[in-house]
């Protein structure tokens, strides 16, 4: 197939105008997350900043193609390590991977660490995709999963629908958008409450008149004051990002169901009530035709709902109260783990919060307790789960009691990949929202995840258990957390460092 100059970039060629939808779409056109990594003439290329004229005449490699062998050893060590949770980041990953394989087939772990330098993943924690490469690297045979289990223990950590197998290596988890009819419309957020609707991704976001977002020097800040009093212990926290690499998607044809933009989540509680199926359906049955529905990174982060930011005194007997952004069901939570603490919701503006956010309200009050404790010791979720974690020469540790692991490869990297998220929150994730409630922090990069290279080791312990499987990475969430600030010497601000790498003040 001839792709038309006009089709702009290479990306939109793959996967609008060719149907190959392995490269996926988690930035553009920002090319800063990497899921649309391919490789041209053999290097590896960002397709959604690449025009697709700029490759006329040169060879262009996807994951699908990838010799056979080659996909099938990477999707067997993905699987086998537990490297691939939602497999949105992975097709750009392996490529870039078997790029570098290609250069340097002994690379060390150092170099790998580079190479993903132009990735963002938010699930794994980076260590079990270290793992990967050196199974492809030392030819390790793979041993035998029950992948039914495996699924069952990702579904319970993941709370939402998961998979786990070969499939969802090689980007074939079930993506909403990448089920679209190639002759969909396509709708995106036209900024005024409604939808831009056009016959191509590109058609839409002109019609919406959508600028792209940057990276701003705005800092970050906490909201909220502290309440006045006498307090033993505080602590601030600002906007966070979720940050899950798909964003949301959906399409639908005229009477039908939509697609679910949860299909196989890796969400941390964002995307849970996303308006794009419904969104889909309604134009769709308007238009006549089936209409793919999408959130741009912008619009994800404008939109989607975040972390509640706190501001929390306590004193020494463990009273205190905690003023909060206005959230649904936050004062259930309060009452029910933390009776003693006096809650004050108040209105501010900003992005939409949620109590879906990983362990919201509870992993905040767990840090106070802590820090008046003086010591980071064993948490327990609100599912049952017990974890704890040490934080000591740049390594962190966990122990992990959840019930039955069913499937101790994929528990791991749930719960590596929660301390990863948790190191995060702690040391530098913030989003710059202004005093109007206007997010500053547009580019996937700003929003502070950790870089493979800047990940410290992560060791799970994983405790025998006969128990009912319970969610466990949320409770390590919480103990990595807690580890952190307490080893951090309690600062009363989360999260303590970003201001000083972007030059604001305190
Ligand atoms: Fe990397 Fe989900 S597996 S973003």
């Amino acid at each position: 197939m001839v792709v038309p100059e006009a089709a702009g970039t290479l990306l939109d060629a793959l996967r609008d105008h060719l149907g190959v939808r392995s490269p996926k779409d988690g930035c553009s056109p920002q090319g800063q997350c990497g899921c649309c990594t391919v490789l041209v003439d053999g290097a590896p290329r960002v397709a959604c900043v690449t025009p697709v004229r700029r490759v006329a005449g040169r060879s262009v490699t996807t994951l699908d193609g990838l010799p056979a062998d080659q996909r099938a050893a990477w999707a067997d060590a993905f699987c086998a390590t537990g490297a691939s949770q939602c497999g949105f980041c992975t097709p750009g990953i392996i490529v870039r991977l078997a790029g570098l394989r290609a250069k340097d087939p002994q690379a060390d772990d150092a170099a790998v660490g580079r190479s993903l330098a132009a990735h963002l993943c938010r699930c794994t924690g980076w260590r079990t995709i270290h793992e990967a490469w050196a199974a492809v690297r030392d030819g390790r045979p793979k041993g035998s999963r029950d992948l039914e289990a495996a699924s069952r223990r990702a579904t319970i950590e993941g709370r939402t629908p998961q998979q786990v197998g070969h499939e969802v290596a090689l980007g074939e988890g079930g993506f909403a958008d990448d089920g679209a009819p190639a002759d969909a419309l396509v709708a995106v957020p036209d900024g005024q409450g409604g939808w831009a609707v056009g016959e191509t991704l590109a058609a839409a976001r002109a019609t919406a008149g959508k600028v792209q977002g940057r990276r701003t020097t705005v800092p970050v800040e906490p909201p909220l004051a502290l309440p006045d009093g006498d307090w033993a212990v505080t602590l601030r926290t600002s906007w966070v990002e979720p940050a899950y690499l798909e964003t949301d998607a959906s399409w639908c044809a005229p009477g039908r169901v939509p697609a679910s933009p949860l299909g196989n989540g890796g969400a941390f509680g964002g995307k849970v009530h996303s308006p794009v199926a419904d969104a889909a359906r309604l134009l769709a049955d308007a238009h006549g035709r089936a209409v793919r529905v999408l959130l741009s990174r912008e619009d994800t982060v404008r939109l989607g709902p975040k972390r509640p930011p706190i501001a929390v005194g306590m004193r020494s007997d463990g009273t205190g109260v905690l003023r909060a952004v206005r959230t649904p069901g936050l004062a259930d939570v309060v009452r029910a783990i933390a009776p003693t603490i006096t809650l004050e919701e108040v209105d501010v503006p900003g992005p939409p919060t949620s109590m879906d956010a990983r362990a919201a309200g509870w992993a905040e009050l767990a840090l106070l307790r802590a820090g008046l404790a003086g010591v980071a010791g064993a948490v327990r979720s609100p599912d049952g789960a017990v974890a704890e974690a040490s934080v000591a020469d740049g390594r962190i540790e966990v122990r992990v009691a959840c019930g039955d692991p069913l499937d101790e490869v994929v528990l791991r990297s749930y719960c590596i990949g929660a301390a990863h998220m948790a190191f995060g929150w702690v040391t530098s994730e913030g989003l710059a929202v202004d005093g109007d409630g206007a997010v500053h922090d547009l580019t996937i990069r700003s929003f502070g995840v950790v870089l493979a290279l800047d990940t410290p080791e992560i060791d799970v312990e994983i405790v025998h258990d006969d128990g009912p499987p319970v969610n466990g990475s949320d409770a390590v969430f919480v103990a990595v957390a807690t580890a952190l600030w307490v080893e951090r010497g309690c600062p009363p601000d989360l999260p303590d460092t970003v201001r000083a790498r972007r030059g604001g003040s305190r």
